[in-house]
């Protein structure tokens, strides 16, 4: 039988909460871009389609759930296997409800619509904060307390353009939902 899902959300954000400018990310980090590979490899990632759109393609050895309203509308129920790589859901609950019938573990990559809508299911937490305050971003990580959450693993990396710190939060009370 398969184990409960296991819902991970992956963020990189400033220190003021900026996770996106102009539709792309704000900053050029390729040890940072390393890390978000390493945690994903493999797995079922979960993205809005405006941050889909801003990858050049599927990125590879990975499995794509991308919510959208308007592409691929009519698609989104048809299974497509794991070789296919990208599944469309125009519904949330249609999303849900294949991860957890299918899938141990599911990460949540973003936008920022994307985060708040699932927010209330992820149990784990990889967060990046960069270590700068970004002008002019344009898209912003919803409100959360994380006082609710323990870090459990921390890490700083001094990339050569801006150093950053990664952490792995859990909630504290896992059986208390809300964020
Ligand atoms: N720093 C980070 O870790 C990080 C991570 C991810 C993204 N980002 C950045 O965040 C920005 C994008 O975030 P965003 O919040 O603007 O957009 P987003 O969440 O990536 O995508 C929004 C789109 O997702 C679809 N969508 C959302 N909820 C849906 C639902 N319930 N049902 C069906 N479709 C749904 C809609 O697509 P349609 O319009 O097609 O209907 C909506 O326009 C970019 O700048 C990106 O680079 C940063």
């Amino acid at each position: 039988m398969l184990k409960k899902t296991t819902w991970h959300g992956v963020v990189a954000m400033d220190e003021m909460g900026a996770i996106g400018m102009n539709e792309k990310l704000p900053w050029h980090l390729p040890l940072e871009l390393a890390h978000f590979k390493n945690l994903t490899i493999n797995q079922t990632i979960c993205l809005g389609n405006k941050t889909y759109r801003s990858f050049k393609g599927p990125l590879p050895n990975r499995i794509h759930f991308v919510l959208s309203r308007s592409d691929n509308v009519g698609f989104e129920d048809r299974d497509y296997g794991r070789e296919k790589k990208i599944i469309y859901f125009s519904r949330l609950d249609h999303l849900i409800d294949k991860a957890e019938s299918q899938f141990e573990n599911i990460f949540v990559c973003g936008g920022a619509t994307i985060y708040a809508q699932l927010m209330p299911y992820i149990s784990i937490w990889h967060r990046t904060t960069v270590h700068t305050k970004i002008n002019g971003a344009t898209t912003f990580f919803p409100k959360m307390n994380w006082t609710k959450w323990k870090v459990v693993e921390k890490k700083l990396v001094k990339e050569d353009s801006i150093p950053w710190t990664y952490e792995k939060l859990e909630r504290i009370n896992p059986l208390q939902f809300g964020s």
